[in-house]
């Protein structure tokens, strides 16, 4: 427990040619890509992954939006993964992101902010099982 966590790449950052920087600046960091592919979610499908968000007021925008259109999906390692990708991914409203963070860098505001990250251990584990097989990790 304690170093892996789960990424997406979102609908916007897929679709602004952003997948080889981000992924080239988490190798950078440190982090080892041990799961990866390309799809894109049905709105159901991102209904069920947010489903932790189905009271707040931008959850039919938040699934809408990354329902439209392609993601890359990623299981990452490292020590304290989860708290270490969140500092490489800066804050959830990118205005707010610190300097040289992946949102910072990529994202184009809170809805289309780039990148996921998971936000506990537990979310890790559950978030990767929810798009990876056993058979496709490591
Ligand atoms: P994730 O890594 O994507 O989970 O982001 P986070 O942990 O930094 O933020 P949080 O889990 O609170 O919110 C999940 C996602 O909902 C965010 O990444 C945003 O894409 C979206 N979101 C959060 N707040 C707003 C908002 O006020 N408006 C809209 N449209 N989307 C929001
Ligand atoms: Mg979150």
């Amino acid at each position: 427990m304690g170093n892996i966590t789960f990424t997406m790449i979102k609908p916007d950052a897929v679709g602004s040619h952003y997948i080889g920087p981000i992924l080239e600046q988490i190798n950078a960091a440190g982090f080892q890509i041990i799961a990866l592919k390309l799809l894109k979610m049905s709105k159901e499908d991102a209904g069920r992954f947010y489903v932790v968000h189905k009271d707040r007021p931008f959850y039919n925008e938040l699934t809408q939006y990354m329902s439209s259109g392609p993601i890359v999906a990623a299981v990452l390692q490292k020590d304290q993964a989860v708290t270490e990708f969140r500092k490489l991914i800066g804050a959830t409203d990118p205005s707010k992101a610190e300097p040289g963070t992946i949102r910072q860098r990529f994202a184009k505001s809170i809805a289309a902010n780039a990148i996921h990250g998971s936000d506990s251990d537990e979310n890790a584990l559950i978030e990767s099982a929810f798009f990876f097989s056993e058979l496709e990790r490591f």
